[in-house]
């Protein structure tokens, strides 16, 4: 045990219930030392070195890199898992068809088996967070007592952490959210560690009723940040369908226009199809004057206000982006906000001690340190397909340091949403964008989302799957209720957001994409700000409406009407298939459909 440990051993709170629970886990996991995490800088640089010291991190060249440091996960710990992921709820019927279930009595069993001893030999940091500016009305608490130091210096970047939750525990007005997280990987007295310890076995559980999160066995993303998906989605969606609010898989961003107009939307895509990109865009050529501004990259409460206008937060302080892709071409945004106090998670090493990943220049690097720890070369990808980065690398940047980040990002009341914006990543089928014909179509069309698989989730990649609103993998309770939410959060607003879909990813005949994508989008993104003001002009079609050719503003691109035809192309034949592809979904989650859902789903057959 290093002397800093037993400095902090001290508790920081006063909250009985905090330090009785804290004692309980102790009891049950073992630990050999307690620490009660400050939040401070000094601690944060500690915790650091002791990690490079243990081989977890490497100090990037500071000159380079400032602040910076750099991790390698154990090789089969490199992503969320969903197989392994559960909502324990009390019946397996709030749980849904979509979500694993398991009997609580039974997985608690099973659970304390798993956390008994599980910290020997390390120690048990208490970490308190709150998701969303702290006192905000919005935010909410949560407490992660994890063996994982990674996961530690992480959260610091992800959430606000330290003596001001503790400070907010004390006051005693909020519930907070337990949370209890171990590697799974106890050492016995004498023993080494390894760089990224974790456990074969792994388990992420939810129980909803009692609104706790255990995670067993994984140090990386998801798995581990426990304020992220496990509570600022599949347990915050819980809390807000019993409060009237709503949890989102969403980035939120604001567009301000030449005469200094400002409009926010908030966009839900699947994991890896674009959502920091497009929070970060920068206006393309022809486009001088407007700006666009990041309140957040991943998640979105939101939450009606007293005039009944949707309002929305960003829970989280920094972005835990997707590395590969990443560059000064496509997200110059994302590179200024990565450049310091940052950490990477399974990208490639240089050799003088900076991060590379496959996209972030043309020029890869002569040679360089893949994500495995073995030598790359652009000769050896070329035989052997290795990868320099993994697929799913990600670096953890404070919000910050986003150069676009909008002045009302920590706004306590939130940001007002005008519209919201579905997409996934769809090779055919889906145009680059339509408006849905009112709320429940939105719903609709929001629900039956499809997109390929990504790198983001261990299995198979690239396989075109119903993801609802992009929270398959997030929804906390049944799906069909959670649409049924959706449809009802309308009936108390003024206002309703426009809804609109999206798909940046359809191909040609020859494979490549029909559309260029990233700050081009925002030709798109100003047509969906003009509809939501209600100004700008499209056709009827049977799936929405959607802009002609010269509603496109086209200033500083020449993009041929041929090709945009060939993006926007309904193609009745296709939606056939894409409707049956609805049904697989509503026949499983028919019981809890509310009846708009049914009825939406007639008026799209009868019109195609
Ligand atoms: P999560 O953090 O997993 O929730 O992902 P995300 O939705 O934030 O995705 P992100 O913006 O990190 O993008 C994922 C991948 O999609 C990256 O490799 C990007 O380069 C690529 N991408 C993003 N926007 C576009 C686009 O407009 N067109 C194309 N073709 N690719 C894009
Ligand atoms: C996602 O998979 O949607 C992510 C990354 O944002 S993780 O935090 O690992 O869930
Ligand atoms: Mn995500």
């Amino acid at each position: 045990m290093s002397a800093s440990t037993q400095i902090s051993a001290q508790p920081l709170s006063q909250n009985t219930h905090l330090l009785t629970w804290v004692d309980k886990i102790a009891a049950l996991t073992k630990p050999d030392a307690i620490h009660w995490v400050d939040g401070s800088q000094e601690e944060y640089d500690r915790l650091c070195g002791q990690l490079v010291e243990g081989g977890t991190f490497t100090r990037l060249n500071q000159d380079l890199w400032p602040g910076c440091f750099y991790a390698r996960s154990d090789a089969s710990d490199v992503a969320r898992v969903e197989d392994r992921t559960f909502i324990c709820s009390l019946s397996k019927d709030g749980a849904g068809p979509t979500n694993n279930w398991v009997n609580p009595y039974e997985m608690r069993k099973k659970l304390k088996e798993l956390f008994n001893g599980c910290m020997r030999g390390r120690t048990m940091y208490v970490l308190a967070y709150s998701m969303g500016p702290i006192g905000s009305p919005m935010s909410q608490l949560g407490v992660q007592l994890t063996d994982s130091a990674y996961a530690v210096v992480n959260m610091r970047i992800m959430a606000r952490i330290g003596m001001p939750v503790f400070a907010e525990i004390d006051k005693g007005e909020k519930r907070v959210v337990p949370c209890v997280h171990s590697v799974g990987a106890p050492l016995e007295s004498g023993q080494k560690d390894v760089p990224w310890p974790c456990n074969q076995e792994k388990y992420i559980v939810h129980f909803p009723e009692t609104r706790e999160i255990w995670s067993y066995g994984s140090g990386y993303g998801g798995n581990a940040l426990l304020g992220k998906k496990c509570f600022a989605l599949r347990i915050a969606s819980n809390i807000a369908r019993d409060e009237g609010w709503m949890a989102e898989h969403m980035l939120i961003l604001g567009v301000e226009s030449p005469e200094g107009e400002k409009t926010y939307v908030a966009a839900a895509f699947p994991s890896a199809c674009g959502k920091t990109n497009f929070a970060m865009l920068i206006p393309p050529a022809g486009f001088d004057g407007w700006k666009v501004w990041t309140v957040g990259d991943d998640i979105a409460w939101i939450k009606p206000d007293a005039s009944g206008r949707l309002r929305a937060i960003n829970p989280e302080a920094g972005f835990f982006g997707v590395a590969p892709g990443t560059s000064r071409r496509t997200n110059p945004n994302a590179m200024d906000t990565l450049a310091r106090n940052s950490i990477f998670t399974n990208v490639a090493l240089t050799p003088e001690g900076g991060v590379w990943w496959e996209g972030m220049t043309d020029e890869p690097p002569a040679e360089c340190t893949d994500w495995q720890g073995n030598l790359w070369t652009p000769e050896i990808s070329k035989q052997t397909g290795a990868k320099a980065a993994h697929p799913n690398s990600r670096f953890t940047a404070p919000a910050s340091q986003c150069p676009t980040i909008d002045p009302a990002w920590q706004e306590p009341e939130g940001v007002p949403i005008s519209a919201f914006i579905f997409g996934g990543r769809r090779p055919t089928t889906m145009p680059l964008v339509y408006q849905a014909f009112n709320w429940s179509a939105g719903v609709y069309t929001g629900a039956t989302m499809g997109s390929e698989t990504t790198a983001a989730i261990t299995g198979t990649v690239g396989r075109v799957r119903r993801d609802p609103m992009a929270m398959l993998p997030f929804c906390g309770y049944h799906m069909g209720d959670y649409f049924r939410h959706w449809i009802k959060m309308a009936r108390n607003l003024s206002e309703t957001p426009r809804i609109f879909h999206v798909n940046w990813f359809r191909k040609g005949p020859d494979g490549e994409f029909l559309w260029p994508g990233y700050s081009e989008n925002m030709r798109v993104l100003k047509w969906i700000v003009d509809r939501a003001h209600g100004r700008a002009l499209g056709r009827e079609t049977p799936i929405g409406w959607m802009p002609r050719y010269e509603d496109i503003h086209w200033n500083g691109l020449y993009f041929s009407k041929e090709t945009f035809d060939e993006l926007q192309k309904f193609d009745s034949a296709a939606w056939k298939q894409e409707v049956l592809g609805h049904e697989e979904l509503f026949i499983e989650l028919h019981d809890h459909l509310p009846s708009e859902l049914v009825y939406e789903r007639e008026l799209l057959i009868c019109r195609i």
